[in-house]
């Protein structure tokens, strides 16, 4: 095996070398400390890997995203989420059989506690969806607790999994003052979501082919993103041996971050906003590159993808497609492009390796879909808890599992006597 070899005050260490199955190469310095006293430093973790994983693999060169080795383009259209979900919580794509069991079970769990309607009565109809989800993912840990010898963890999946769009549409229709729509154990996993979010007691809802297809898309492509900073949260709480309710609602507060999953929400605002200042989109380029404007062209830029995120390239031509179909014509789209193409063309941008990321076109798509801005980063949460509860999974299974617990170097005061309060 190979080795990485260090020259440290005066001493030299050999460090192993581990390679992945897609060629990554990772310097193991778990005995770091225990052999040379330092430790590694790297804040945001840009060039510390966490774990070793096998459910999903990025190259960020060269624009490459597989779940449990199939192409994101693949599988974005050929499978259907509740496929994807099997596939990355339990390792392989679903047979009939194992498909059928899965989505019985995930329908026929798809009711909350009549008591955690309760709870929306309490929350001001202003409140942002995404504190709703997470206050309400915790609380399902009231109703379905640890069971003393130990959580029922794949139930509990299952529950959360079910339960989750459910919640998602019950928050929205308490914003709008809306009845609640029940679950219906006819429609698929996206077509239920939207009919719980459109459906009135006056007249019947008909899910749209077009829609459920472009939902079920979104949600596969949000679906898993390796070690991003939300699912890296569920890892680190989960190691603590939190329960799985806990853990994915520390998962949802995370995403909720403007940087993170927050962005998508952003960018529509953006959108608008250079909608409603006259279409200028070169001036919002030229604030951007200003290092003076703390304003960011939300939906550019990815710690990992330094060519295109190949999510945004399908959802580019998705919203083309979907507006198309039917027959919207939005504004924001045109205005998305041409800030897309300024900034594939200027310096700033492309010394910075900054492209369209899955944030970017997201938002056309959930507009079109009548979905509200404020649900979009909820959106981005039901598409990615899959990936939570599978990297989660992963986490927990590993028999040499340890809680997460990075060190620090201390560079603040060094010891001193405390001052009495009369002599400071
Ligand atoms: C997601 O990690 C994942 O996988 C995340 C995700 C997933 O599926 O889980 O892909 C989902 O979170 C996508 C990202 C959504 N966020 C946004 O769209 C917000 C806007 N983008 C950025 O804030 C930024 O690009 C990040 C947060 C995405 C990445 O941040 P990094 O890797 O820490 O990069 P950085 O902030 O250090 O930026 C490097 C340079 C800086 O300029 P210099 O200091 O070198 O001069 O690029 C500039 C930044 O100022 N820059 C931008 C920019 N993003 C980075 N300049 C203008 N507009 C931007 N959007």
């Amino acid at each position: 095996m190979e080795t990485a070899k260090l020259s440290l005050q005066g001493k030299d260490y050999e460090l192993p070398v581990i390679v992945g199955s897609e060629g990554e190469v990772g310097i193991d310095v778990t005995k770091l400390r225990g052999s040379s006293g330092a430790i590694t430093v790297d804040p945001g973790y840009g060039n510390t890997g966490s774990c070793l994983s096998s459910i999903t693999f990025i190259n960020g060169e060269k624009g490459i995203l597989q779940y449990r080795g199939y192409p994101i383009e693949e599988i974005a259209n050929k499978l259907r989420f509740v496929e994807v979900c099997y596939l990355l919580i339990y390792g392989h794509l679903p047979n009939n059989l194992e498909l059928e069991d899965f989505h019985h079970k995930l329908t026929h769990h798809s009711l909350i506690h009549e008591d955690m309607k309760k709870f929306f009565e309490g929350i001001p109809p202003e409140a942002h969806p995404m504190a709703v989800l997470s206050a309400m993912f915790s609380s399902l840990s009231a109703y379905y607790p640890d069971t003393g010898n130990g959580e029922d963890v794949d139930l509990n999946i299952i529950r959360l999994l079910a339960k989750a769009k459910t919640i998602a549409a019950f928050s929205y229709k308490k914003s709008i003052g809306q009845p609640y729509v029940y679950p219906r154990n006819d429609l698929s996993y996206p077509g239920d979501f939207l009919h719980m979010m459109y459906a009135v007691p006056a007249e019947p809802y008909l899910v749209s082919d077009v829609l459920e297809k472009a939902l079920n898309m979104l949600l596969i492509l949000h679906a898993d993103h390796e070690q991003n900073c939300s699912t890296s949260t569920v890892r680190m709480v989960g190691s603590s041996q939190a329960n799985v309710f806990a853990s994915m609602a520390a998962g949802v507060a995370a995403l909720w971050g403007p940087l993170h999953g927050g962005a998508n929400q952003q960018v529509i605002s953006m959108l608008q906003k250079i909608h409603d200042d006259g279409g200028d989109y070169k001036k919002y380029v030229a604030m951007a590159k200003d290092k003076n404007s703390d304003f960011r062209l939300m939906g550019f830029g990815h710690r990992v993808y330094k060519n295109f995120d190949p999510r945004a390239q399908i959802l580019k031509k998705q919203s083309d497609k979907v507006l198309t179909e039917l027959g919207i014509t939005d504004p924001m789209l045109d205005i998305a492009k041409n800030l897309e193409q300024v900034a594939l063309e200027d310096d700033y941008f492309v010394e910075r390796k900054l492209y369209p990321n899955v944030d970017f076109y997201s938002g056309i798509l959930y507009r079109a879909m009548g979905i509200p801005t404020q649900m979009f980063t909820v959106m981005f949460a039901l598409g990615r808890l899959p990936g939570w509860i599978s990297q989660w999974k992963e986490m927990r299974s590993d028999p040499k599992g340890r809680i997460y617990r990075p060190r620090q170097i201390y560079t603040g005061e060094t010891k001193r006597p405390v001052v009495p309060l009369e002599k400071r």
